[in-house]
């Protein structure tokens, strides 16, 4: 097998279990992440030799995400699988949001998201490939203090439902897959055994490797993921 992935975010939490299940398949992987310090920790996690790269890139810079889009077409010579799963989380009552957090959770959860995708279309337009974003059920449910995280989510899901439109004719395959509460390090957490009820990340990964399974005539575009037994209110 000679595939290849780039996942955005991918030093930790759900980008790095998506890595290392794509890894477990055969794939080449690039993962990216702002922290150098956090991509040599995922390096050593993932233990994969060669067959990982990482790129420390921020989302909000389309010139840093051709760059490595370049880097990566440079060593493997193609992209067949792009994970736009970069994201953040700022939440606080509308009147109390600040005008930063706003600006970096659109910034990155969607601009971040087109220039991921913009940077890596001609990619996978010649590799026939698939595109996938984490985009979250914030992206269809509401709830106070959410107001700039549910505008980025809301509106990547209708980013990504529209690009898969535009993108199928090519022969380019395109999910967007809304999970609820994944245990991983987003808003500041850290995982721990109170955490079990939730999906792991590494669930994300099986669901991804599973999407690349689909036959390649059939495309579940929109994926809403949750946990089956969440504590009762
Ligand atoms: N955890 C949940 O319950 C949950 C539920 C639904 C959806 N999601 C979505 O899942 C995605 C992944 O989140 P996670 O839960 O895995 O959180 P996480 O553990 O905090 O991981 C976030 C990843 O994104 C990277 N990142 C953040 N800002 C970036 C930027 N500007 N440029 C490049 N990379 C950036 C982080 O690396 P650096 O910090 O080094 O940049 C890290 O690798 C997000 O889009 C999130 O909205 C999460």
């Amino acid at each position: 097998m000679n595939k290849i992935a780039l996942i955005t975010g991918g030093s930790k939490g759900i980008g790095l279990e998506v890595a290392r299940s794509l890894l477990s398949i055969g794939y080449k992987v690039c993962i990216t992440g702002r922290s150098q310090e956090s991509l040599k920790r995922a390096e050593d996690n993932l233990s994969a030799g060669s067959a990982l790269k990482t790129v420390a890139v921020d989302v909000r810079s389309y010139d840093d995400m051709a760059d490595a889009v370049a880097s990566v077409e440079s060593d493997w010579g193609h992209i067949d699988v792009v994970v736009a799963n970069a994201g953040v989380g700022h939440f606080a009552p509308i009147q109390e949001l600040s005008i930063d957090q706003w600006n970096d959770t659109i910034d990155i959860n969607l601009t971040g998201v087109f220039y991921t995708v913009k940077a890596t279309l001609s990619s996978l337009s010649n590799s026939q490939g698939y595109l996938i974003t984490i985009a979250s059920l914030a992206g269809t449910n509401f709830f106070a203090r959410g107001t700039a995280y549910n505008a980025s989510k809301f509106g990547l899901v209708g980013f990504t439902q529209a690009a898969m439109l535009d993108l199928r004719h090519e022969g380019i395959k395109v999910t967007t897959i809304m999970p609820g509460s994944v245990s991983t390090y987003f808003n500041g957490r850290v995982p721990s055994d109170a955490d079990a009820w939730k999906i792991q990340p590494e669930d994300i990964g099986q669901m991804v490797v599973d999407l690349l399974d689909m036959p390649p005539r059939t495309l579940p575009s929109k994926i809403e993921v949750r946990p089956s037994q969440p504590p009762q209110k």
